[in-house]
Order: C-alpha cells, then sequence, then structure tokens
C-alpha cells in the first residue's frame, strides 16, 4: 500500500487558522475507509465490491445506510458505476466558526473530517471521478467530482445512480414530487413507509425504527437538477434520487472539471435536533458579499396580497385594483405606525389582465399600472422608514423575464427598493419546456440571486428551487415559499391546509431553510364577498387565533409577514404580539415535539435578552408543561402569554384569546393549553 502524509495549513474565509492534516492513502479495490466526524458518533465506511462504489453511514455504531452504490448514467457514453477500482484517498479536517448575518442561530461552526475517495474505470474507457465525504457531528455529505480528463469532457447525465439503502425500515414524510402538481413542492404532506415511496420531494425525513431521525437533502446547488427521491419499483428500503429534466430529457449537462451539489445525510436523536439547521450552511461557500450591507435587513412586512387572494382586491386594473398610489400609501402609513420595514404589493406592473396564469410573456417587469405612482410611493414610504417591497411574477415566462431583468433591477435599485418577491405559477417553462426543478431553472435562480445582490435587492422567492443553503454565499436571498403556505387557506374548502400541517412542515420543508409562509391572518371566519371558488364558508385557515401568533415563533423568515388586511388588526389586543415578535435569532430551541402532531420552539431574539416561545398543536387539543430552564439563572422575567381562551377550537371558535403576564424565571414550568388546532405565543422579557 501506497502511503503519503503532508501537513498543510489553511486560513478559512473568517480568519480563523485551521490545521489540515492529509495523510493520503492509496487504497487497494478490496480496501473499505473510515471516517468518522470529530465527535465521533457519525460514520462512512466507503469501500469497491465488484466493481461498485459503494458508501454506508452508521450513526453511534447503528448502521443508518448500508452499502449503497454511486455512480452516474450518461447519454452516448457508458454508465459510469460497475468497472470501478479505489486509485487514491486523501483525508482532512476542518474547524472554522463564523456569525451569520441573520439566521435561525447566530454562531455556526462547522466541525467536520473530510475523506476524498478517487476512484478510476477498470476498461476503456478509463473514466475517473472522486467522491469527497464529510463527517459532521450533524450528519453526513458528500458530492461527485469529476475531473478534466481525456475520456470525459462534455457529458449530459441521464440519471444520478446515487443509492441510499436505509437499514431499517422508516416513516417517511413527504411530498410527493410528481402528481398533480409535478413542480411547486405544494402537495400536503403524507407520512408512508419509506420502502413503497414513488418519487417525492426534498427535503425528505425519515424517522427510522428504533431512531434517530434523518432527512435526506443537498446542499450548495448551483449547475444541476434539484433532487427529489424515488423508491425502487422493487418496494424495498433503496431510496435513489430522481433529477428533473430539460425539455430534451436530459437531466444535467456540463463539462469536466464538474461538481455535484452535496448531498446531505442530516441525523438527530429526536426530530426537534433538526433544528437549528445549518449542515447545509456548512457546505455553501463563505458569503461573497463586501461592503456596506446595511440593505439587508431582516424585518416584519405587510403586504397588498391577502386581499387578492379572499377576492376583495384584484392584481388586474379596473375598479377592484389592489395596487394603487392611495392603497399603497396607507399600507405604508399603517406598517410606519406598527414597526414594520416593508409593503410588499403584487399587481403593480403592466400584465395582469386576462388570466394572469397565461401571461407569461405578457408581464412588464418595469412598467407599472398608470394608478401606481411608484417613484412617489418609494418616496413616501421612504419618509417614514417603510421599503417597498416590489413584485416579479413569471409565470414560467423565464426568457421575458430574463429579457427585462437587467433594466428592472437597475430600475428598482435607482428608485430605492431594497426587496423583491419573485413568483414562478407553472410546472414548465413556457419556452423549452424545462421542469420547474431542471437545471436550466437552477441556473436562472441563481442568476437572479447573484443580480439581486449587484443591485442591492433582498429575494424571496414563490414557487422557488429548494433551499440549499444558499443563503451563506448569497445572504441576500431571504427567503421562499416551498410548499403549502396560507394562500391555501384563502382557497379554501378541502384545498386548505389542515390543522397538522405546521406541525409537519416544521420537521420537513423548514429544515431545507426560512419559508414565506404568510402567518398572522386575524379574519379567520373571513368575511368576504361571496363567489369566491369553493364557496363562502368554507374558505378559512383552519386554526386558532392564538396559533396564528405562535406561527411567527415556529415558522422562521428572516422577512417575515402579517399577511391579513391592515384593518383586520386595529383594535386587536393581540396584535401586540405581531407588533412585538422579532424575525432574527440568535439562538434556537426546539422544546417538544412529535412530527405531524405538536411543536413548541423557543428563540432568543439578536442582540436582546428577550425569548420567544410558540407552541402549535393539530387538530387535538393537548397540554403541555414548559420548563423555561433555557432563561439564564437567577433572573426575573415577564412572560406575556397569549393563549387559546376558553372553548377555543380552529372549527368553530377560533377567536378566543387570553392574555396574561407573569413572572417567571428559570425555574418555571408553564403548563401550556393548546385546544384544537390551537396554539401558544409568549413573549419573555426582563423584570424590570
Ligand atoms: C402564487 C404565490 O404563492 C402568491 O403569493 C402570489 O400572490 C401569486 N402566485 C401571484 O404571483
Amino acid at each position: 500500500m501506497r502511503m503519503r502524509y503532508s501537513l498543510r495549513s489553511l486560513i478559512v474565509a473568517c480568519g480563523v487558522t485551521v490545521a489540515v492534516a492529509v495523510p493520503a492513502t492509496g487504497a487497494r479495490a478490496q480496501d473499505s475507509l473510515r471516517l468518522a466526524s470529530p465527535d465521533g458518533r457519525n460514520e462512512v465506511v466507503v469501500g469497491v465490491r465488484d466493481g461498485f462504489l459503494w458508501y454506508a453511514v452508521r450513526h453511534e455504531g447503528k448502521p443508518i445506510i448500508t452499502p449503497s452504490r454511486l455512480g452516474f448514467a450518461f447519454r452516448g457514453a457508458p454508465t459510469l458505476f460497475d468497472s470501478l477500482r479505489i486509485t487514491d484517498s486523501t483525508r482532512a479536517t476542518y474547524d472554522t466558526t463564523w456569525t451569520q448575518p441573520w439566521g435561525e442561530v447566530a454562531r455556526v461552526r462547522d466541525h467536520h473530517n473530510e475523506l476524498r475517495v478517487t476512484v478510476a474505470e477498470t476498461k476503456a474507457p478509463m473514466r475517473k471521478f472522486t467522491v469527497a465525504f464529510r463527517a459532521f457531528e450533524d450528519g453526513v455529505a458528500f458530492r461527485y467530482e469529476l475531473p478534466e480528463q481525456q475520456a470525459l469532457g462534455d457529458f449530459e447525465i441521464m440519471d444520478e445512480l446515487t443509492e441510499y439503502t436505509l437499514a431499517r425500515d422508516a416513516k417517511a414524510w413527504f411530498t410527493k414530487a410528481t402528481v398533480p402538481k409535478p413542480d411547486r413542492y405544494e402537495m400536503l404532506y403524507e407520512s408512508a413507509p419509506a420502502s413503497i415511496l414513488d418519487t417525492v420531494n426534498a427535503p425528505l425525513t425519515l424517522e427510522m425504527q428504533d431512531g434517530p431521525t434523518v432527512v435526506l437533502h443537498e446542499a450548495n446547488l448551483v449547475d444541476y437538477a434539484g433532487i427529489q427521491f424515488r423508491g425502487g419499483p422493487e418496494q424495498n428500503r433503496t431510496l435513489r434520487i430522481a433529477l428533473p429534466a430539460w425539455g430534451d430529457g436530459v437531466k444535467v449537462r456540463g463539462r469536466t472539471p464538474f461538481v455535484t451539489p452535496w448531498r446531505t445525510i442530516q441525523i438527530a436523536d429526536r426530530p426537534g435536533d433538526l433544528h437549528p439547521q445549518v449542515l447545509t450552511l456548512k457546505l455553501n461557500p463563505p458569503s461573497v458579499l463586501t461592503g456596506d450591507l446595511s440593505w439587508i435587513k431582516p424585518m416584519k412586512y405587510i403586504g397588498i396580497w391577502w386581499g387578492m387572494h379572499i377576492n376583495t382586491m384584484t392584481w388586474s386594473s379596473g375598479p377592484k385594483h389592489g395596487a394603487t398610489t392611495a392603497n399603497t400609501e396607507r399600507y405604508m402609513d399603517f406598517a410606519a405606525k406598527n414597526g414594520f420595514g416593508g409593503v410588499l404589493v403584487e399587481g403593480w406592473n403592466i400584465g395582469w389582465d386576462g388570466d394572469w396564469y397565461s401571461n407569461g410573456n405578457v408581464f412588464s417587469f418595469t412598467k407599472p399600472y398608470p394608478d401606481f405612482d411608484i417613484a412617489a410611493i418609494v418616496k413616501h414610504g421612504a419618509a417614514e422608514g417603510v421599503g417597498l417591497i416590489a413584485h416579479n411574477e413569471t409565470a414560467m415566462g423565464i426568457q421575458n423575464y430574463e429579457r427585462q431583468i437587467d433594466s428592472a433591477f437597475t430600475m428598482y435599485e435607482a428608485l430605492g427598493i431594497h426587496g423583491l418577491k419573485t413568483g414562478y405559477v407553472g410546472d414548465y417553462t413556457l419556452e423549452g419546456h424545462h421542469h420547474h426543478h431542471s437545471q436550466y431553472m437552477v441556473r436562472h435562480y441563481r442568476h437572479v440571486m447573484e443580480l439581486a445582490a449587484q443591485h442591492h435587492i433582498m429575494l424571496v422567492a414563490h414557487e422557488p428551487i429548494m433551499d440549499t443553503g444558499e443563503r451563506r454565499t448569497y445572504p441576500n436571498m431571504m427567503s421562499r415559499e416551498g410548499s403549502r403556505g396560507m394562500e391555501y387557506n384563502a382557497w379554501g374548502g378541502e384545498g386548505g391546509n389542515p390543522p397538522e400541517h405546521e406541525t409537519t412542515l416544521f420537521f420537513t420543508r423548514m429544515v431545507a431553510g426560512p419559508m414565506d409562509f404568510t402567518p398572522g391572518i386575524f379574519d379567520l371566519q373571513i368575511k368576504r364577498p361571496t363567489g369566491t371558488p369553493r364557496g363562502p364558508n368554507d374558505s378559512r385557515p383552519r386554526t386558532t387565533l392564538a396559533k396564528q401568533l405562535a406561527l411567527y415563533v415556529v415558522i422562521y423568515a428572516p422577512l417575515q409577514m402579517a399577511a391579513d388586511l391592515p384593518e383586520n388588526y386595529e383594535g386587536q389586543p393581540a396584535f401586540q404580539f405581531i407588533r412585538d415578535v422579532k424575525t432574527d435569532w440568535d439562538t434556537t430551541r426546539v422544546l417538544d415535539g412529535k412530527i405531524g402532531d405538536y411543536v413548541v420552539v423557543a428563540r432568543k431574539e439578536r442582540g436582546g435578552p428577550q425569548w420567544f416561545v410558540g407552541g402549535i398543536t393539530d387538530e387535538n387539543g393537548r397540554t403541555l408543561d414548559v420548563p423555561l430552564s433555557f432563561l439564564p439563572k437567577g433572573k426575573s422575567y415577564v412572560a406575556e402569554i397569549y393563549a387559546d381562551g376558553p372553548k377555543a377550537h380552529y372549527l368553530d371558535n377560533p377567536l378566543p384569546v387570553t392574555i396574561s403576564k407573569r413572572t417567571v424565571t428559570s425555574a418555571t414550568t408553564l403548563r401550556m393549553v393548546l385546544a384544537p388546532g390551537g396554539g401558544q405565543a409568549i413573549r419573555i422579557r426582563p423584570a424590570k
């Protein structure tokens, strides 16, 4: 066996010096190589058997993934899969800590060991590739690196052959990726044994029999198709990667040298330990944004938005047009009065008339409707410290958007607009029929993110590509939709979100990153014109009012919306909680929770002493004891508690909220009584 040792020093971006030992070991084909996380709890084993490169994962000695194969199928070239031998391997250790500009947690430590294994084909065309494995305390990750080589230049991947063979069955929590809305992660969550899965979206949460909880996802998706997972037709415990395609069926086009996104396997002893999720941050490069970043600001915002969804306003021009100068200035005044930083306005730009779903090639991103004086509006807001959040719905007319995007972003920057919500309603691009999560679209989203950064614009993407940790590199990438948000409750009926929705969301979609869920609906009976698509009575959020408040703590978003109409907040004592709650956190702790049933989260504000606690439940009422042992010892606090009132029930009595105050310390255990479909929100501030 050939042995080679070297030692080098690395200066990591945030100024931390890391000693990296690189004992490089040429391994024989039949050898297996082991990699353990610095704390020893997570372990990867890698080897070659019968020409197949495989990896396996263990947690505390217990198998999680049993030997699973790695490789690629190409168009017009043999599969790179079954005639491999290990030719080289190297090792390294990294330890670096940095402060996120905003987040669920301020400080992130990336301490991991790395093993890079290079394999080559034993027969023509003699191609080679490397798989880099990393073992962290919160999981493991690996990615393929295809070096520049004569036998592999331009390529078209038809299938990534990565397998995940679960060591035992698991309860999978997922959204279906294929029917009936193929491309927007907007199906209801389901659970089923992992062994019978069809094609599902990432992140995929797996409660393994006898623990732990595992989340399969990806990190640093730059120039590749978004990841999905599919069960095998043989209905065993092997999951494979499914990649959405370009219009011609190719999954990924590239040229060596090339790296794939990281395939992440997050491992948590209990579901609550999945948060705060920082694994994907560790696998993305440090921020590339420099200079004055004061334009990036976590904040609360309101919007000319819900009115369109409940049919009291329209996006289109006409008597109910929401995006008028007067209406926007009214919203801005309300925002200023309540300490909110922004007002989102949809329907401000030409293109919404008629069936806007089909207007992908009609939208202008620079021309306002005549009743929307954009310059005057921005000026009005600036005078009171409120920014306009513009909106670009593409309806998947990507070329129409890309033709205009430079001039649009230049215009927004010149006007002083620092916030933008994008939208991608539609399953495929209008031109080219590329899948919503294809490599084509991944490139597009990345382009928008980079261009927005250049123009000092914070982004919120609806119908996004799933978050894979980009916010570390581009902290202007604030949040995304990527699951069913509040809007489904406006459309109502059977199409609305069931009470368990957010209790699942927290352990699934939210593990990827922040979500623009848009909580805060107070008019839970919804007084609105009749004639909404599913009838007047059944279109309303199926939650209590206290649960709407608790969502501000449970569902993390750096730009967090107060989604209801301003008039529905006027005179409501419970609105004080939305005014008080923060959107940027120093610390996040999941105090209790069960996927699909309930969850209680505590978060400490960034740069201040206050804590906020949110508890939510599904359709079952429940009583939870919540110890406040996370508070510093020996200090006295006041807890302002917004609880479900007497006989509150999401079905027929959603509004009662009891607001009370009591003195608490780290020794206090609060009894949290949650109504069916209910919740509780608590602000904990130092006693004077
Ligand atoms: C769907 C988005 O989720 C929603 O927020 C938006 O109002 C509409 N599309 C129109 O763009």
